[in-house]
């Protein structure tokens, strides 16, 4: 795709150390959950970081951040993301006012293509992406748009999940991309049905999240959901995927 403000783009993440899209080819998996609290684990450890929602349908990480000012975005050359709790963060809500809108893929695309290249991040250690569910047009925009993204897949133990899941592997696999790990979410049992498949297919698996049955009530609550059982087991898997930071 030829565009100029996919110059544009790369130019409005050229102070971006690092950028992290959280994804799975299957929707429901805890993306949004897991994108929010590795921006809250990231912040809380004094990283400069930015999370942006792309899931222009189902945006969400408002609603785990507990943010209900929708209030515009300051403007200046491009318009300066909010601040909350150390993170700086983008989403449509900002421009839908969190009301549903009928929209097409193109929209989509364009919408994408919008939010990247008029938000100001700034100098950013890590910009967190919580990428919509599925293989659609929004995650080959980010591949295609956002050069240095690195990724982190997410699914459940279910051979649903995985099915999906394991289509994305393979075509971020044939792109080339670097995928930090596979993280399991929502785990209830024993099987190793994940670490199983990742094993044969040498994938990097970075942990496994049990089912929280107490999250749910936390959500909206940054403060709460630090406290977890979810937010504890995760800081283990953010911890395997800095550690292997070194071995990249
Ligand atoms: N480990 C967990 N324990 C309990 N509940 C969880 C866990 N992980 C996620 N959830 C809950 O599951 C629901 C779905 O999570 P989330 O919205 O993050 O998934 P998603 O993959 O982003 O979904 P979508 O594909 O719709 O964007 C949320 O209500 C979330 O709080
Ligand atoms: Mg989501």
């Amino acid at each position: 795709m030829m565009d100029v403000r996919t110059s544009v783009i790369n130019k409005r993440l050229k102070k971006i150390k690092r950028i992290i899209s959280v994804a799975s080819g299957k929707g429901g998996v805890g993306k949004s959950l897991i994108s929010a609290s590795f921006a809250l684990i990231l912040s809380k450890k004094g990283y400069k970081v930015g999370l942006l929602d792309l899931d222009i349908y189902g945006p969400s990480s408002h609603i785990i951040l507990g943010i209900n000012d929708f209030s515009f975005p300051k403007e200046e050359k491009g318009i300066l993301p909010h601040e909350v709790y150390g993170i700086k963060f983008m989403s449509i809500v900002y421009f839908s006012q969190d009301k549903p809108a009928p929209l097409r893929g193109t929209d989509i695309t364009n919408i994408i293509i919008e939010l990247l290249s008029i938000t100001q991040w700034g100098e950013l250690d890590y910009l967190i992406i919580d990428m919509p569910p599925g293989i659609g047009d929004e995650i080959l925009d980010v591949i295609h748009l956002i050069k240095k993204s690195e990724f982190i897949v997410v699914t459940t133990p279910s051979k649903v999940s995985l099915g999906a899941v394991d289509k994305l592997l393979n075509i971020l696999n044939e792109l080339k991309l670097p995928i930090r790990g596979i993280i399991e979410n929502m785990k209830i049992d024993d099987l190793s049905l994940i670490q199983d498949y990742t094993k044969e297919k040498d994938f990097n698996f970075v942990g496994s999240i049990l089912f929280d049955r107490n999250l749910e009530n936390k959500i909206g609550f940054p403060d709460e959901l630090m406290k977890s059982n979810f937010m504890k087991e995760l800081k283990n898997v953010y911890k395997k995927i800095m550690r292997k930071e070194f071995t990249w």
